[in-house]
């Protein structure tokens, strides 16, 4: 009998799509040696083409197969962070394809930490291209039944359960072709770990549109619910909520109930930072099929292990009422 593995691993070759699980959340992979099985991954999310996708590899072994001119500091936050949540931008090999790296000479590339993936990635050999496995611009999936929700049968035939993703949100984005290592996207590994691991600070790329970096994750309006989502502090959360008195409504908040109304859906998140981001993307897409009017969220504490979180909340709402 085939396993869920062989299968997925002929479908890869033979040019197809599969949903697969890693530690950060499911990804939507094809062989990254395809050029054509790469577009079918753009198709099916609708994401513009010239937008870059991670390669997969099963580990530190495979780096030199795809990135060329290796920096020291490359090495060193491979043998600490992988597998790991952790993705290294750096200059591809001349055979990388165009339609992997969005027509740039830099490619991204992580090994995840799932037993899943990673047994698919050491038998498949070669690199595994994957986004998020969602339609472009809507929230991550963090679960098979959330891939499933996103793409017909058609399109991904097959996903690997691999059960609920223990990060929650995406992998940090280091960038390592500038003179110095530049944080692009904050993510599963804290950037004061990556900081401590190179011995010095590094920059954290807020806006990426003015150092004509391409990274479909750092677009302002991106890991959005469908229902309006408000963010602000708990004072402007609580006006939204008068103002909105009568609506169905959801507020989430770390702390403090905001007062009650009968219409007003109440949930409690984690105040640790690791368990909010492991749960927001299924709390936020659970919201979703509620029919509420609104999500109003009380901004978690604006501090450096919030990082990740704040950046995927200040992308996915419609409204922003802190000053940030
Ligand atoms: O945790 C993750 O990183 C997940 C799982 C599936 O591995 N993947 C993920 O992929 O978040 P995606 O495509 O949704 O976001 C990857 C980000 C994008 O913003 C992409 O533009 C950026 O990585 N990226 C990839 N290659 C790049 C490159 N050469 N230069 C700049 N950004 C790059
Ligand atoms: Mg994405």
């Amino acid at each position: 009998m085939t396993s869920n593995l062989d299968q997925a691993l002929a479908l890869l070759k033979a040019g197809e799509l599969v949903g697969i699980p890693t530690e950060t959340v499911y990804g939507l992979a094809a062989d990254a040696a395809q050029p054509l099985a790469v577009a079918k991954i753009f198709a099916a999310k609708g994401r513009p083409n010239d937008h870059p996708v991670i390669v997969h590899i099963a580990g530190k072994a495979q780096l030199n197969d795809w990135a060329m001119d290796i920096p020291d500091d490359a090495w060193k936050l491979a043998d600490a962070f992988w597998p790991g949540p952790l993705t290294l931008i750096l200059k591809k090999q001349p055979h990388v394809s165009y339609a992997v790296t969005g027509g740039q000479d830099s490619v991204g590339l992580r090994a995840p930490d799932h037993p899943i993936t990673h047994e698919l990635l050491q038998r498949f050999g070669g690199g595994i291209a994957a986004p998020s496995a969602n339609q472009f611009g809507h929230v991550s999936p963090t679960t098979a039944q959330h891939v499933r929700d996103e793409f017909s049968t058609e399109s991904v035939s097959l996903i690997l359960d691999g059960g609920a993703c223990d990060v929650g949100v995406e992998s940090t984005i280091i960038s390592l072709i500038g003179p110095r290592p530049v944080l692009l996207r904050p993510g599963g590994v804290a950037r004061g770990a990556i900081e401590a691991v190179l011995g010095h600070s590094i920059e954290h790329l807020q806006n990426a549109g003015s150092a004509k970096i391409r990274a479909s994750g750092l677009l302002d309006s991106h890991y959005a619910p469908r229902t309006t989502l408000l963010t602000g502090n708990q004072t402007q959360m609580a006006a939204a909520a008068e103002a909105r008195a009568g609506q169905k409504l959801a507020v989430l908040h770390t702390q403090a109930p905001l007062p009650q109304g009968d219409t007003t859906l109440h949930i409690l998140m984690p105040d640790n930072a690791d368990e909010y981001a492991q749960m927001i993307y299924a709390t936020l897409r659970d919201l979703d099929t509620q029919g509420l009017d609104a999500i109003l969220l009380v901004l978690p504490p604006d501090e450096p292990a919030w990082l990740a979180v704040h950046d995927r909340l200040g992308r996915a709402a419609h409204q922003k009422m802190s000053k940030e």
